[in-house]
């Protein structure tokens, strides 16, 4: 075999191993079939059989590979650490709660191998050599902490079985709790033992107990059940309650919108780049938009850059937009295509269409750099129903299959997966609009009758917008059967002709999914847009999009499509005009908050996940300048504590 074939059978059996972690995660030992490892690696089940043996071997490799993956994290950390007893342990309690392997999939599949031990002495034999290997690692330091204090050593042996004890229970506490379950509060707990039992060894390493800050609570209900467990601000001990609006909103306890300081903060945009938009998934164009190799589509959000590229072996990947040399960005505009390969504006580096690195332009004046090593960034991808989407940081979220499943049946009939792009990717211009105000308007329907006289006059009163799980909505809204009296908007009415794959109740309905946190589905008889709001800077967005359709050569198809991108056009104006309006009044100082009508739902819910996941948003004022992190780094906290 040549060394490019076995490389390519490593990534593949790795592959198949994290499928095989995730599969098990999520559906249970006994659950867990070589299929779901097919489809979770998104490989043939023939592949499977190609690479293992057998059930049976796939498991422990995945065993074995768990293990090894923990323990050589472990010891890397503690040898970066130095000789010092006290810094090793610690490195060890840092590296343990590295998110490589303290993250759900992981734990849960770690679980179920020790669960299933008992009966396979295989398992046991792994789960026993590795445990023992850390055990050792840690009471080796801890004794010698405690010989050097002239303690009795015995001590030693309770402290470090004890640290283990609680180690492992906080990964019970992680599958228990999921993913919201503070990772710096478990280091706090854990160091703080060490030094309440050990302080002359440890009492360094402490850092300062969390300020307990001023809370503006409110109580939300109606959160997301996918949420992590902070979601639900109810009250925390001591903090009074606010009074419940006077509206009898059946939104409990009145959800209040985020507050206006929000809306253009640097601090807070830094937040939402790294706890938002990174952990969420981000449509970045169709697989037909992408067709040949070396085609290629962009994505810019925030400051990350992003390229998707069709691969010389038909595999479509994302990476990083950024030349490993002095970081030019590679892929330029939203869509091309490389001829060749791809190369650098700058100095001329070459990287193949599957990211590694081809070529450095005199390459003799480098140093020696491993140059298998210093490929492109790859980037997660999922492929959902023909849309390639990208997810930059990996946090156990649910997978955009998940996240669409209550609406995978409804939109079946559409053929996603086979639509063609009807227009190149398109961007509109940067707007003085933070990007959470653009999609605050797209999220609600209240607007409509005073806001959109066409949208009315085409669809009256029928638009009814709907909350669902893990921040998704929709809004769905019917044509009138009396055509509109403005021309563009009647024509589109008269003219929208049947689509024999779409049911009757579909025939005349415009139907609007979002996602959170800043990307729609506009799903029409005729065509589907991608509508993605761009943040660009706090308080500026631009929205990006692309339209595709069916193949459909009907003169009145393309018609309607020409008249439905106007009536569109038109409606974007007017947005534009109302979230204008909402800008400048979120900054011009007296307002703070307001409330949420029950017709805004969507909305209310969108606000909830964001205070979810970046819990400052709960304050009515802006921390200092310079603490909006650390402040929201005690609520998470806080919020987490007394959730228990
Ligand atoms: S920055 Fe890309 S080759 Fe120099
Ligand atoms: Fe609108």
């Amino acid at each position: 075999m040549t060394a490019k074939a076995a490389e390519k059978k490593d990534v593949r059996r790795k592959d198949l191993i994290e499928a095989t972690i995730s599969a098990i995660a999520h559906n249970g030992f006994a659950r867990t079939t070589l299929a779901d490892v097919a489809a979770a690696a998104g490989l043939s089940r023939g592949i499977v059989n190609f690479y293992f043996e057998s059930k049976d071997d796939l498991f422990l490799e995945t065993l074995r590979y768990l293990a090894e993956e923990y323990a050589g994290l472990i010891r890397a950390a503690v040898d970066a650490a130095g000789s010092d007893p006290a810094a090793r342990v610690v490195a060890f309690i840092d590296a343990d709660l590295n998110p490589r392997v303290w993250n759900l999939d992981r734990i849960a599949a770690w679980v179920a191998f020790l669960a299933e031990s008992k009966s396979h002495p295989d398992y046991r034999e792994i789960c026993r050599r590795y445990d023992v290997a850390s055990a050792e690692e840690l009471s080796n330091q801890i004794e010698l902490l405690i010989l050097r204090s002239g303690r009795p050593s015995s001590d030693g042996v309770v402290i470090a079985r004890c640290l283990s004890a609680m180690q492992q229970g906080f990964w019970y506490d992680l599958l228990f709790y999921g993913e919201s379950y503070d990772h710096a509060f478990v280091r706090g707990a854990l160091v703080d033992y060490l030094a309440r039992v050990m302080p002359e060894s440890f009492d360094s390493y402490r850092r300062a107990p969390a300020q307990r800050p001023t809370l503006s609570v409110y109580t939300a209900g109606g959160a997301d059940d996918a949420l992590p467990r902070e979601l639900p601000l109810t009250a925390l001990p001591g903090d009074p309650l606010p009074e419940p609006p006077a509206t009898g909103s059946t939104l409990a306890g009145g959800v209040k919108t985020l507050p206006a300081w929000t809306y253009k903060n640097d601090e807070f945009y830094q937040l939402e780049t790294e706890h938002i938009f990174d952990t969420h998934w981000q449509v970045v164009c169709h697989l037909n938009d992408v067709k040949k190799a070396g085609d290629y589509a962009t994505l810019d959000l925030a400051t990350r850059r992003v390229a998707v590229i069709r691969d010389k072996a038909g595999d479509v990947r994302a990476f990083h937009n950024v030349c490993r040399h002095r970081a030019a960005r590679l892929c330029p505009g939203k869509h091309g295509n490389h001829r060749f390969n791809i190369v650098c504006p700058y100095h001329g580096w070459s990287y193949n269409f599957d990211g590694t690195l081809r070529a450095m332009s005199e390459g003799h004046t480098f140093p020696e750099i491993d140059t298998d090593k210093f490929g492109l960034w790859e980037i997660d991808t999922e492929i959902w129903n023909g849309f390639v989407f990208v997810r930059l940081k990996n946090d156990d979220g649910p997978s955009v299959e998940q996240i669409m499943a209550p609406y995978a049946e409804e939109l079946a009939p559409y053929r996603f997966a086979e639509m063609e792009p009807i227009g190149p990717i398109w961007t509109g211009p940067v707007v003085n609009t933070d990007w959470k105000n653009t999609m605050d308007n797209y999220l609600e329907g209240y607007h409509i009758n005073p806001g959109h006289p066409g949208l009315f006059r085409m669809f009256g009163n029928s638009y009814v917008t709907e909350a669902n799980e893990h921040g998704t909505g929709r809004a769905f809204s019917v044509l009138k059967d009396e055509p509109s009296s403005v021309w563009a908007e009647g024509l589109y009415m008269k003219l929208l002709p049947s689509f024999d794959h779409l049911p009757e109740e579909r025939q005349r309905a415009w139907v609007y999914y979002s996602l959170f946190p800043n990307m729609a589905f506009d799903v029409y008889p005729d065509q589907v847009t991608v509508f993605h709001v761009m943040p660009i800077a706090p308080g500026k967005s631009q929205v990006v999009g692309g339209a595709y359709a069916l193949p459909d050569a009907r003169r009145e198809v393309k018609a309607c499509r020409w008249l439905s991108n106007r009536i569109n056009h038109q409606v974007w104006l007017e947005d534009n005009e109302l979230t204008d309006l909402v800008q400048e009044g979120l900054q011009s100082g007296p307002y703070t908050t307001g409330y949420f009508s029950e017709k805004e739902v969507c909305l209310a819910r969108f606000h909830q996940n964001i205070r979810a996941r970046l819990p400052v948003a709960t304050l009515d004022r802006v921390p200092h300048e310079g603490n909006v992190a650390d402040v929201n780094a005690q609520l998470s906290r806080r919020l987490a504590e007394a959730a228990e």
